[in-house]
């Protein structure tokens, strides 16, 4: 999910997005199971990207709306599955009149630092006995490409600060409480991401997600840098012909008790 206030946004190519970073996607059927989505609920997809997901839920006779702040993610979606509703909304702020059985979520809410009002948003929304199902970057994820982006930047005189929010279990845990919530589940697990585009991969992984990573850095020294990183990273993160990130997943299952 693209938020819009930040100060150097993500211009989503959905098209990039779609065929060349597809794990992203694949790797959240694995969240829809936890969500076990029943015929007749109504369930939100928040941060729902090109809307694959949106539709494998709906597939399972839900009615879910895909809620996205990107209007290229939106159109992208609503062009691939007509069939289902899209919202162009700010996860931090966004409200429906009819209370909803779920609101999920794979990928995205790591884009927001401000997950204190995600949080209230959420809860706005659901049901009291409604579920929250979300994957997200947790402690330590893409450590070795944050910090090695870092390290490169800074010996060039750029200080570069990570954009995203990958918390703890305690943390995460201790503010879902804090907004009503039970959590019923959380875990924090790694998962070695192999990226597409062989020996591509890294360096169009950080042009598809990275640009708000690399926003102190002028456009005509990014490549020089990104260079760097991938001959620092290379020898341990270069498997086989193939990129390989090292993704931390956060999974949760919270039910909102209400406060
Ligand atoms: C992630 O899915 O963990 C992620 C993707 C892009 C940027 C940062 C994190």
């Amino acid at each position: 999910m693209n938020q819009p206030s930040k100060e150097k946004a993500n211009n989503w190519d959905t098209t990039t997005y779609d065929e060349g970073h597809s794990f992203v996607f694949e790797f959240g059927e694995g969240v829809v199971d936890l969500l076990e989505p029943e015929a007749g609920e109504q369930i939100i997809d928040l941060g729902c990207g090109t809307g694959h997901l949106s539709h494998r839920i709906a597939d399972a006779g839900a009615n879910v709306i895909g809620l996205d702040a990107s209007e290229e993610m939106i159109t992208k979606a609503r062009e691939t599955y007509p069939e289902c509703d899209f919202v162009h909304a700010d996860a931090r702020d966004f409200s429906f009149a009819e209370p909803f059985d779920s609101v999920f979520s794979n990928a995205a809410l790591h884009w927001i630092p401000e997950q204190d009002a995600v949080l209230e948003s959420i809860t706005n929304v659901l049901q009291p006995n409604g579920q929250f199902v979300a994957e997200l970057g947790g402690i330590g994820n893409i450590a070795s490409i944050v910090e090695t982006v870092q390290d490169v930047a800074a010996e060039r005189g750029y200080e570069v600060k990570s954009p995203w929010y990958f918390p703890t279990v305690g943390e995460y845990t201790t503010k879902l409480e804090a907004h009503g919530f039970e959590v019923r589940y959380a875990t924090l697990f790694d998962r070695p991401t192999e990226l597409d585009g062989g020996t591509d991969g890294l360096s169009s992984w950080l042009r598809m997600f990275g640009d708000s990573l690399l926003a102190p850095i002028p456009d005509e020294e990014q490549q020089g840098i990104i260079s760097t990183v991938e001959d620092r990273l290379r020898g341990r993160q270069f498997i086989d012909g193939t990129w390989v990130a090292d993704y931390r997943r956060l999974r949760i299952v919270a039910v909102y008790m209400a406060e």
